[in-house]
This record gives C-alpha cells, structure tokens and sequence, in this order.
C-alpha cells in the first residue's frame, strides 16, 4: 500500500491557514500556494537519489552529492495544478512539465481526457503528479493510469487538501503510489467540495470567480 505523507512543517500549516481563508485576495493566494509548493518540494525530494560528485573548494577537494534534476517530471492536472508548478521549479529548476487536462463526462461522470502533452522521456523521469484538490479521486486516478499506460513506473501525487474519500480511492486504484499533502480534511459535501477545503481552487488561483 503507498504511504500518505502529512507534510504538517509549521511553516506550511501557517500558509495553508491562508490558504484557505475565504478573505485571502487572489494575488497573496497565488503566492501562498506557490509557497506552500516550494515547502512540499523540499518533503517529496527527502529521499531522492544523489550522484557523487567532485568539486574544488577555495582550499581542496571536496566530495559533493547533487540531484540530478534532469530525472525528474512534473505533471500538473489542468487547471489548478498550475498553480503549484513554479514553487517547485524554484527547487527543481531541471525538472521537465507535462500537463493533462481531464473533465468529466456529464453522462458517464467519467473523466475524459481532453489534452496530454508529456515530456519525450518521460518514461524515464521520476514523475509527481500535482492536483491542489484530491477530492474524490477521479482525475488523480485517471491522470496516473494515463501515465501507467505509457510506460511510467516511478509516480507521486502531491496535492495541497486531500478528502480522505480521495485518498481511499488513489489507494484502491494505485496501491503504489505514495501521497503528499499539506492536510486531510473531514470530507466531501454532495456537489464534490472538500469540507472545509478552500473552495475551488482553480478559481481561487486565477481569479474567475
Ligand atoms: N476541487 C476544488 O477545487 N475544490 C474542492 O473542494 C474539490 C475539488
């Protein structure tokens, strides 16, 4: 089973109260998000391999360890995964960006996919998955089975808010796949908010409400 990790560092919990406070204006919401993705960037990478390397301080040699960021694959889900994206190249500058945008089928309420562009070696990189929102779980787990059909092995999720019906449901579908989040609130209401949550978070970020 993948493991869920509470990233609850003091500096996070703070920004995410912010986060979601109804009075929070657009602009310091944006930014808190994009500060609260730097933070888990740094949870997530806790144990990503390091290479040896050598480099000549002003006085000797000295063995050093450097991430090869090249290995690594960001794949925000359209829209509101955007908004996580640069806190995390902040970090990972090398990372590549993939996008997917899913919606779900009126009738069937199946997520459908409606754009997918990844990266080439995709295949290779060690992929996270982000969606501020894991609600019920439907394009997370749509979005990581895409990227399973293609050949992607190595997958995260990070997201900021997780119901724990979302988490259930990622852990059914893709009992692999660890989980990163900031909080895990109480539950869903009958229209697919997270109680409390933020509200939706796409419009939050960009302003269309
Ligand atoms: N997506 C959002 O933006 N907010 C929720 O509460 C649930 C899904």
């Amino acid at each position: 089973m993948g493991k869920v990790f509470i990233c609850d560092h003091p500096l996070i919990q703070h920004k995410l109260t912010f986060i979601r406070d109804v009075n929070t204006k657009t602009k310091d919401f944006r930014d808190y998000v994009d500060e609260v993705a730097t933070l888990m960037a740094y949870e997530i990478t806790r144990n990503i391999p390091l290479e040896k390397v050598k480099v000549r301080t002003p006085v000797s040699d000295a063995d050093g360890k450097i991430i090869s960021g090249r290995m690594l694959g960001l794949i925000p889900i359209l829209r509101a995964g955007l908004g996580m994206v640069d806190g995390i190249l902040k970090l990972l500058p090398a990372a590549k960006v993939g996008h997917i945008g899913l919606y779900r089928d009126p009738e069937t309420l199946q997520p459908v996919e409606y754009y997918v562009k990844l990266p080439t070696d995709v295949t290779e990189r060690e992929l996270i998955v982000i969606d501020p929102m894991l609600a019920t779980g439907g394009s997370a787990n749509a979005s990581i089975q895409l990227l399973k059909e293609r050949g992607c092995n190595q997958i995260k999720l990070m997201c900021l808010i997780a119901a724990p019906e979302g988490v259930k449901a990622v852990q059914e579908e893709h009992p692999d796949i660890d989980i990163y989040v900031a909080a895990i609130d109480d539950r869903l209401d009958e229209h697919g908010y997270i109680i409390p949550g933020l509200g939706d978070a796409g419009d939050r970020l960009f302003g269309t409400k």
